[in-house]
């Protein structure tokens, strides 16, 4: 606003001029660009100020004041405008990134279990249920659980059926180290503890049953469709007064049927060879409907444990005998959920993984 006081009406005139010049400006650039043709060095009010060099000491005193009054009327103008394109910013800012609050919120992924843990359970509840323990071991083992205690010692042509990940390392037993090849070593872990525990009713000359599953990780040099250099094994022992083949059979038989839900299934033992195991079969089973049907499936490696094998735990082999066996849980997982290539099980695709959920 323009007072009565400025002097004379070229001053009104100048401030009005300067609220024009502001007025037209968008930007905050254009602004101080405005200000500099009115405030700047050169600018307007100060070619005004030099103009009352000739001026009489009271014309300067009224002049000035009437110049400065201008000029704060200036100032002013310049700082609303400021203010009103900051304004006008902010609104602009505001406007671009309005919230939608009608758009859908973002959902936290629930996650689900990956399709071999879903396995892996329902395999510990099969033969937990059959009244197996469920155990647990190292996966860098050393020699002698891994091959030696099994009946595969140094030299022996059957260490080369696994390619095998040495460790770089000797432990305090002198041994030396890789990652386990299979859960096999657990079998004599598992029952020399058990041979432990149990020394007392050993000697009093009961026959305590050993009755475990191992479920875990196992390592190979070894990596296809069907093979990963990490891939799950469970192990299987039962030990006792009179356990034959037909209990393995019965019971590998009756995890089958609850592990794949269908009663339409038959099993096959097929010869083969183990050290640890003499007799020793690969099991086969035959699904008689569904997607699989009428092909013999490997799926587990067995036989009846060695003696040697039953010394090496701590027992008596003329007191203990059994069975073991050893399956691919993997293998188990595909042949459930239909997967055809063992690699998707360690990629981390989350549209395949989503599928177990
Ligand atoms: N450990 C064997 C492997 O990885 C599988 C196996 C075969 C385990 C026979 C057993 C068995 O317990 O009795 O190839």
């Amino acid at each position: 606003m323009i007072t009565d006081s400025l002097a004379s009406t070229d001053l009104a005139e100048l401030v009005r001029s300067a609220e024009a010049a502001f007025a037209r400006t968008d930007t905050p650039a254009d602004l101080e660009n405005a200000k500099a043709q009115f405030l700047g060095k050169s600018g307007r009010v100060t070619e005004l100020m030099k103009g009352m060099a000739q001026l009489s000491v009271d014309d300067k005193k009224t002049r000035g004041a009437a110049i400065n009054q201008a000029k704060q009327a200036i100032e002013a103008a310049l700082t609303a405008r400021r203010q009103a394109l900051a304004d006008a910013e902010l609104a602009r800012q505001l406007k671009a990134q309005a919230l939608d609050v009608t758009l859908p919120g973002r959902q936290r992924g629930t996650g689900g279990l990956h399709p071999v843990s879903l396995a892996w359970e329902r395999i510990e509840q099969i033969f937990g249920s059959m009244g197996f323990d469920v155990g647990d071991g190292p996966e860098v083992e050393n020699d002698w659980f891994n091959f030696t205690a099994l009946n595969n010692p140094p030299n022996h042509p059957a260490r080369s059926m696994q390619d095998t990940f040495y460790v770089d390392m000797q432990g305090e037993d002198g041994q030396p180290y890789c990652l386990r090849t299979h859960t096999s070593p657990m079998q004599i872990r598992y029952a020399t503890a058990h041979a432990r525990k149990h020394a007392a009713a050993l000697a009093a000359g009961e026959i305590p049953e050993v009755r475990v599953i191992v479920p875990g990780r196992t390592y190979r040099v070894d990596n296809d469709a069907t093979h990963s250099p990490m891939f799950h094994q469970v192990e299987g022992l039962w030990l006792g007064e009179n356990v034959s083949f037909k209990d393995l059979k019965v019971t590998y038989l009756n995890f089958c049927k609850a592990f794949f839900e269908t009663d339409d299934l038959i099993l096959r033992f097929r010869p083969s060879y183990f050290p640890f195991t003499e007799p020793s079969a690969e099991i086969d089973i035959q699904f008689r409907t569904g997607p699989l049907a009428g092909k013999w499936l490997e799926v587990s490696g067995s036989g009846q444990v060695h003696p040697q094998v039953v010394r090496n735990m701590g027992l008596d082999p003329e007191r203990f005998i059994g069975f073991a066996f050893g399956s691919g849980i993997d293998r188990l997982a595909m042949l459930r959920y239909g997967v055809n290539d063992l690699r998707q099980f360690f990629d981390g695709d989350i549209r395949f993984l989503s599928q177990f959920r």
